[in-house]
């Protein structure tokens, strides 16, 4: 087999032959064709992601074949029982297991699902972490409905992208943020109401002057950026946070009580909010947005494209072989 394999922090992704992979009982090897890149795979690399180990296959996303069966593959492992919150047991693919940035993965039996018919292959494998992270953000803590006014931030984010589409598909009114007037016109065009560019210091005022106040947030950069939106907020209002891409931010306690606001935090999603989510997708045809497609022998410039913000959803890469 194929493997994308990082080696230390810092260090580029190198192509290498391994072993082919077995499965043990209960396990399922994976012959991938996509895989697609999250955020978390970036952080791995700079070394700012817990139970950091090497050499390490990188990669949580993936579509591939069982059987001559197109699936996609649910990143993440050991949940366990509770609907709330994840047991100390979670993982997710891609770190400390080896990861889908190779021709084979191995997971759980439960972790491989039949590809939503509408999609192409491209977008099966930019659905799976995503989807699920905007899922359990819109759907399950934010509990979005038709005519709410909903803000999505950093709408250029794999993420933000799918969670627009899904407030779009509940029928909300949604607003966003992004740094790139661009990436603004292309969520207009997939019918977002308005957008702001987070960097002028005007935004947040010009937000509440145009909607009165917003319902719901959905953000995953934190910084002072969600302290600003979270002044957006109409009485009543729900925060909801799945990263902190911009870092930590401050908040006035006398905002949070007297709004009567409710902060929720948020982190991927349950076995059911994972089948709920592709549901979802397949009942609204829903196509995740693939912002390009690099070869698996490029994957060192996909990250650079991410990290350059290039993007407008997901970044996805070619698996060579199947
Ligand atoms: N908790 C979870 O389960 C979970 C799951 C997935 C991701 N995450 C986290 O969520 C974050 C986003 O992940 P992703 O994979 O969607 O990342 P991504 O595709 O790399 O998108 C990141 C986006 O963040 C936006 N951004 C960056 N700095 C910003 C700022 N100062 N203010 C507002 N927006 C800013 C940019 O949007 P524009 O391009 O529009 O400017 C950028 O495109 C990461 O921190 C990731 O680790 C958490």
């Amino acid at each position: 087999m194929i493997a994308a394999v990082l080696h230390g922090i810092g260090e580029p992704i190198q192509i290498e032959e391994r072993t082919s992979l077995h499965a043990s009982p209960g396990h399922q090897v994976v012959r991938l064709k996509y895989a697609a890149i999250n955020h978390r795979d970036l952080w791995i690399q700079q070394g700012k992601y817990a139970g950091l180990r090497f050499p390490i296959v990188l990669g949580s996303d993936g579509m591939g074949q069982v059987d001559q069966r197109d699936v996609l593959i649910q990143p993440g492992l050991d949940w366990g029982t509770h609907q709330t919150h994840q047991e100390r047991s979670y993982r997710i693919l891609g770190l400390p297991d080896d990861g889908t940035f190779a021709t084979e993965v191995v997971v759980p039996q439960g972790n491989v699902f039949s590809v939503p018919g509408h999609l192409s292959p491209e977008e099966a494998a930019a659905l799976p972490l995503a989807g699920l992270t905007a899922y359990r953000a819109v759907m399950v803590k934010a509990e979005v409905s038709s005519g709410e006014k909903v803000l999505v931030t950093g709408i250029g984010g794999g993420v933000a992208t799918l969670a627009m589409q899904m407030a779009l598909a509940q029928g909300a009114e949604v607003y966003v943020t992004s740094g790139s007037v661009e990436k603004i016109n292309q969520a207009k065009s997939m019918g977002v109401a308005e957008g702001f560019v987070y960097k002028n210091p005007e935004w947040s005022d010009q937000l509440k002057n145009m909607t009165g106040g917003i319902h719901k947030i959905i953000d995953g950069t934190g910084g002072q950026g969600f302290s600003e939106a979270i002044d957006c907020l109409s009485p009543g209002g729900i925060a909801v946070n799945y990263g902190g891409t911009a870092g930590d931010f401050t908040l006035a306690p006398r905002r949070l009580f007297w709004n009567q606001l409710t902060l929720k935090g948020t982190t991927m999603g349950t076995e059911r909010d994972f089948a709920d989510m592709l549901s979802f997708v397949h009942q609204h045809r829903i196509h995740p947005v693939v912002a390009a497609v690099f070869p698996l022998d490029q994957i060192n410039e996909a990250f650079n494209f991410i990290r350059s913000r290039s993007q407008f959803g997901k970044v996805v890469l070619a698996i060579p072989g199947l």
